[in-house]
Formats: structure tokens, C-alpha cells, sequence
């Protein structure tokens, strides 16, 4: 997200509450620490980098919250309005780098808050040749009960029993680097539930306390077939 693209977010999100007099309730960016995303070799990630299609996972903004990363390979749209499962609206503004088609959600699935482990993960992005029968492609998919967020367009629900899109983290493209930092969230966060339901394995997976630690100065991104053992794919 360059700063003109914050201001823009805060300017969409003003019209919609400017025009919808049944908006409950204009949710605003929720900024955390700007974290430079990194490669394994904790070296600045470039978006150029990343391979279209292609799913990674990094951490943010707490060190046991995983993202997605997404290069979607072709342009996102711009300025979508979303609805969280309590009535909140926003405007998604769409994707930052090359083609505006790198993106980053929350990969805590909005239904029963599926995520990626070390172990397993059954929730994923599926590229064209990762479609099946139940998954479309071009989508995240969950397997667990099958809810489908379209990354495009800001994560929002396609399909399945999930309430709400995906939280979407908030990305600063530098054009002169090509360089990447998370700085935020917009949507539906749902992290106090996460650690109340998966706090006992959040804490083996990640040491006593580290998984609500906020992530601070830098994060590695990592292909999510590096990250987990085994995926799900349905
Ligand atoms: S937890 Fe993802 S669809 Fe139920």
C-alpha cells in the first residue's frame, strides 16, 4: 500500500459512510508495526519474486498469527466494500507491486478458524491447475467445511459457511526496491478468538507466550510447502 493508497482507503471508506445510511458500522484500518517482509535468508523480499499462483505464509501481526501471500498473477480490483459478520463495512483497496496482483489475508479461516500449522494445513490458494471438483480455481479454499474467499476482491466469500472475508493485512509496496512491509489489517480480525481456542497449542507450537507477541521489525515469508508437512487439498 504506497501512502497515497491509505489516504485513498480512508477517503473510500468516508463516501461509503457518506452514502449508505444503513452502513452499521465503517470499520478503519487497524495499524500495527510496519514489518519488512523477508525471505528465508532474511534478506528483503522482493514482490518481483514471488511466484504467481504460488501460496506463502508469514506471520503478522502477532508471531503465531500465519498470512497468506499471494502473487495472484493478473490485477486485482480495486476499492471492493465488505461486510463483516457484525455489520461492519470497508473498502478493500485492492493489491499493491506489479499489476497491483500481490495480496495478503489472515489465513485463519472465518468459520471455525481453520489455520495452516507446521503439520497440516486445509486451508490454501488454489492456481488454476490446484482446482477441483469442489474448489474453483483462483480461490482460498478451505476443506474443512468448504467456505471459498476470492482474493481478488478483497477475500470475500464465495461460497460455504463462513460469515465474513478473511482479514485483510495491509501491504506497502516500495516501488524503488520492490520491497514489501505488512502495516495493518483491514476487515474482520478474529485473533482473540484464535488464541482463546488454539492458545494450549499455539503455546507448543510456538513456546509459552510467543504467539501474542507482536511481530516487530521484520517477518519471513516462506512457501507454504516448506512451512507445512502436509496439505489438504480437497
Ligand atoms: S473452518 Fe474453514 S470452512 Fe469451516
Amino acid at each position: 500500500m504506497q501512502r497515497r493508497d491509505f489516504i485513498r482507503i480512508c477517503a473510500a471508506t468516508a463516501a461509503v459512510s457518506a452514502q449508505s445510511a444503513f452502513a452499521a458500522r465503517d470499520l478503519k484500518p487497524r495499524f500495527y508495526a510496519r514489518v519488512r517482509l523477508v525471505d528465508n535468508h532474511r534478506q528483503p523480499l522482493k514482490a518481483s519474486s514471488l511466484t504467481a499462483g504460488e501460496n506463502y505464509i508469514f506471520h503478522y501481526p502477532f508471531e503465531g498469527t500465519p498470512c497468506f501471500l499471494l502473487n495472484l498473477g493478473r490485477p486485482t480490483v480495486r476499492d471492493v466494500r465488505l461486510k463483516t459478520e457484525h455489520g461492519g463495512t470497508y473498502v478493500w483497496p485492492g493489491g499493491v507491486g506489479p499489476n497491483r496482483a500481490v495480496v495478503g489475508y489472515s489465513a485463519i479461516c472465518a468459520h471455525r478458524m481453520t489455520y495452516p500449522t507446521r503439520q497440516i494445513s486445509f486451508i490454501s490458494f488454489r492456481d488454476r491447475s490446484a482446482a477441483s471438483k469442489i474448489s474453483r480455481p483462483h480461490t482460498i479454499h478451505c476443506c474443512s467445511e468448504h467456505s471459498e474467499y476470492d482474493p481478488a476482491s478483497g477475500a470475500r466469500v464465495l461460497d460455504g459457511p463462513a460469515p465474513q472475508p478473511l482479514s485483510a493485512i495491509l501491504l506497502e509496496h516500495d516501488r524503488a526496491s520492490d520491497g514489501l512491509h505488512a502495516v495493518g489489517t483491514l476487515g474482520g480480525e478474529m485473533f482473540n478468538a484464535f488464541f482463546a481456542k488454539f492458545g494450549f497449542k499455539l503455546a507448543l507450537d510456538y513456546g509459552p507466550g510467543r504467539a501474542r507477541r507482536h511481530v516487530s521489525d521484520q517477518t519471513v515469508v516462506t512457501p507454504l510447502a516448506d512451512f507445512c508437512k502436509q496439505q489438504v487439498k480437497c
